[in-house]
């Protein structure tokens, strides 16, 4: 049986990739999905998900092997591996994207949505769904956003207001705009991988982090934290990336099947997201393991305004255009 997935081995194997159409008597085709988070999560339900629909409905023609928990790459191996066909499909987190478009990065701006409806509200709208070519160029193509949740602020020292972060070492996502985030406080980012925090925060090599309740949970997070603030301060979104010569070689029937399951998925996933956001909060709250700290108005206020200049140091790089069709989501219904 004659596995259709390119691998390292031999550049041969990947042009021959790149020119063959994908026949039954070929034996399946395998998309290999990478990611990095725990499968009890958004994404890796999706991904599971996606699978199940895939196989259901194309059974001998593709084969869909999900890695997840960094099994096969981190963030920041997955879309070179990617362009070199050794991966199909990943979901990394909006900030992971910024070495390929200057644009996705908007998704990292501070304070940026008020809710997740005003995220979502973005994505698709025109201006969001024309990002999922923004890579296209590089060799990527974006096949639909995903959602987590806002992000929450830990560290082992109660955090109210900015100044409490002031000279705090913080685990970030490989991103300019977060490392700014945290610069406007006074902190100190760290880019370091998803595998590696845990760690970090166990050893104290670093103070804090920010993620979503089903990172937090399902990571652990919480019970090497003292304390967690509910900041809401920014999203941590994914983009289901494939890469344009794997997407544009399958066959058109195949593709359209492979789109609608991840489609379906997709929708699965966002259900998962919404039912975590609340879910693994309790769960952390239930644990009593970390104390999770609520923000009044006037702190909170303090947090947008200390974090405000960010907007402008990238409005440049991003486009004040998108920046401002993103905040405008915030107003719709
Ligand atoms: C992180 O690195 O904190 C997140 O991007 C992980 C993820 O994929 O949710």
């Amino acid at each position: 049986m004659r596995f259709l997935t390119i691998t390292t081995a031999s550049i041969a194997a990947a042009a021959f990739m790149l020119t063959s159409p994908v026949t039954e008597a070929a034996g399946p085709l395998v998309i290999k999905f990478s990611h990095v988070v725990a499968e009890n999560t958004p994404k890796g339900q999706m991904a599971n998900k996606f699978k199940e629909l895939v196989e259901q409905r194309l059974p001998g023609k593709v084969k869909v092997e999900v890695f997840p928990n960094t099994q096969l790459f981190d963030d920041d191996a997955v879309l070179s591996a990617m362009l070199l066909g050794d991966v199909q499909l990943a979901a990394p987190s909006l900030s992971k994207f910024d070495k390929y478009t200057s644009q996705l990065p908007v998704f990292d701006l501070p304070f940026l949505f008020k809710d997740m409806a005003a995220a979502d509200r973005f994505q698709q709208s025109p201006a969001g769904q024309k990002l999922l070519m923004s890579m296209e160029k590089k060799g990527l193509i974006g096949l639909g956003y995903l959602h987590n949740g806002l992000k929450q602020l830990s560290a082992n020292k109660p955090l109210k207001t900015p100044a409490d972060a002031k000279g705090q070492k913080f685990r970030i996502q490989q991103s300019d705009v977060l490392a700014a985030q945290f610069e406007a406080v006074g902190a100190v980012p760290l880019k370091k991988a998803f595998s590696e925090v845990f760690t970090l925060l166990q050893t104290r090599a670093v103070d804090g982090q920010e993620n979503t309740w089903s990172n937090i949970y399902s990571q652990k997070f919480h019970e090497v934290q003292s304390y967690i603030t509910e900041s809401n301060h920014g999203l941590i979104d994914y983009m289901v990336v494939t890469s344009a010569s794997f997407w544009n070689g399958l066959p058109a029937d195949i593709r359209g099947e492979v789109k609608k399951a991840l489609d379906e998925s997709i929708a699965h996933g966002n259900n998962v997201a919404m039912e975590k956001e609340l879910g693994d909060r309790k769960k952390v709250a239930d644990s009593g393991r970390t104390q999770i700290i609520q923000l009044t108005d006037a702190e909170r206020a303090q947090w947008v305004e200390a974090m405000k200049p960010v907007w402008k140091k990238f409005e440049k790089d991003i486009g004040k255009e998108l920046i401002e069709a993103a905040a405008a989501a915030n107003t719709g219904s």
